[in-house]
């Protein structure tokens, strides 16, 4: 099959910018269909093990979907995805806040994935290309200085890339004018049932990492990197999602199944100074019944696992089908959460005039 792409009207977001959809036609056989629009994934059709199709995000028919309910469903996270307690951190001796508008009970609040107006929320500059083999969009956005609460003005670029051995690849990079931290992510859930699957509780999954980061009440890491073994948190060798998510472990309580943060296991010890720039096995998600599975590799030294717990039945999803309870998993790698105030952990900041930049794979294939 040759590559291709065409683009057509999504809709209108309701901060009133147009946007666009582009379906990317992958030489192997996989259709990713996304929009300029946060860079949202908002179909991604892969073959079964007899060869069938079958969309298998969780997404909406147009912007509204997005701007009714959760945003953050197969979006690009931005400038910092996930979790900065209180929403305050020392930079450079200066103290900086930003809003802390998400909350867990019991926690103090937090800056979650950028904010209350995140990347994800707007239309970035997009250039689809077809490239040999490859066929993707190249997505441009511009942060401006102080934008939520950030310092420095940062220029963003997006890469997603289909190749003929079907495999999406994500390449961030992101240039600042200021010292700020950057820790960008994709938050595309799958169900390899289809979104109107039922739960992924029956999806297996394995995820190449010793530890975990355990958290407060408000989902804040407390610092601890605890070791897997003999806990729920061991997917080392695969394991059903559903065989441990309802255990009686307080982690499991707070996140109400799993949405935590695990630390791959890489030649880079996790500190500081530690730069992360090889591709690595991080995870891999695979249902039985279908036979679809994605193999995660990233530049990142985390992935954050996120079960849709939080789902609401009252939203609907595409063609009119309701989202469900643990309807998707999001399988997001990254820096750990609340780096910025884990002087230990690997940084995020980012020196002004440097270059931040992340890959990420999804290798899809079906047996
Ligand atoms: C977080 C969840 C949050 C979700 C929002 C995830 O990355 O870990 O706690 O509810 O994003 O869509």
């Amino acid at each position: 099959m040759k590559p291709g792409y065409e683009v057509v009207v999504f809709g209108t977001t309701k901060y009133g910018e147009k946007a666009r959809l582009f379906r990317l036609n992958g030489a192997g056989g996989v259709v990713l269909e996304v929009s300029d629009y946060g860079g949202k994934v908002v179909r991604l059709f892969t073959p079964d093990r007899d060869g069938n199709p079958k969309d298998v995000v969780v997404g909406f028919d147009s912007p509204a979907g997005w701007d009714e309910g959760d945003p953050y469903w197969g979006c690009i996270i931005g400038r910092y995805g996930n979790r900065i307690a209180a929403g305050r951190f020392t930079l450079n001796g200066e103290e900086i806040r930003l809003p802390a508008l998400n909350n867990a009970p019991g926690g103090i609040g937090c800056n979650l994935h950028g904010g209350a107006r995140g990347w994800d929320a707007y239309v970035w500059g997009a250039e689809p290309f077809v490239d040999g083999d490859d066929v993707g969009v190249v997505f441009t956005h511009v942060s401006p200085d102080g934008d939520e609460g950030f310092p420095g003005r940062v220029e963003a670029k997006v890469r997603y890339t289909l190749t003929k051995d079907n495999v999406w690849r994500v390449e961030y990079s992101a240039v600042p004018d200021r010292d700020t931290p950057v820790n960008m992510t994709q938050h595309v859930y799958f169900n390899f049932k289809g979104e109107a699957g039922g739960t992924i509780e029956d999806h297996v999954m394995t995820i190449a990492a010793d530890r975990y980061l355990p958290t407060d009440a408000g989902q804040i890491p407390t610092g601890e990197l605890r070791d897997v073994a003999g806990t729920p948190f061991d997917f080392r060798a695969g394991m059903r999602i559903g065989e441990k998510i309802n255990a009686p472990d307080p982690d499991l309580e707070i996140g109400k199944g799993y949405d935590h943060c695990w630390v791959l296991n890489r030649d880079e010890p996790f500190a500081a100074d530690s730069r992360y720039e090889s591709l690595r096995f991080a995870a891999r998600l695979a249902c039985p019944l279908n036979g679809r599975a994605v193999e995660v590799w990233t530049t990142e030294p985390c992935v954050q696992v996120y079960t849709a717990n939080w789902a609401s039945y009252d939203q609907k999803a595409k063609g009119g089908e309701h989202l469900s309870f643990r309807c998707g998993v999001a399988l997001e790698t990254q820096h750990a959460p609340d780096s910025p105030n884990k002087p230990g952990w690997p940084s995020t900041i980012v020196r002004a005039g440097e270059t931040y930049s992340s890959t990420t794979e999804f290798r899809f294939s079906a047996s």
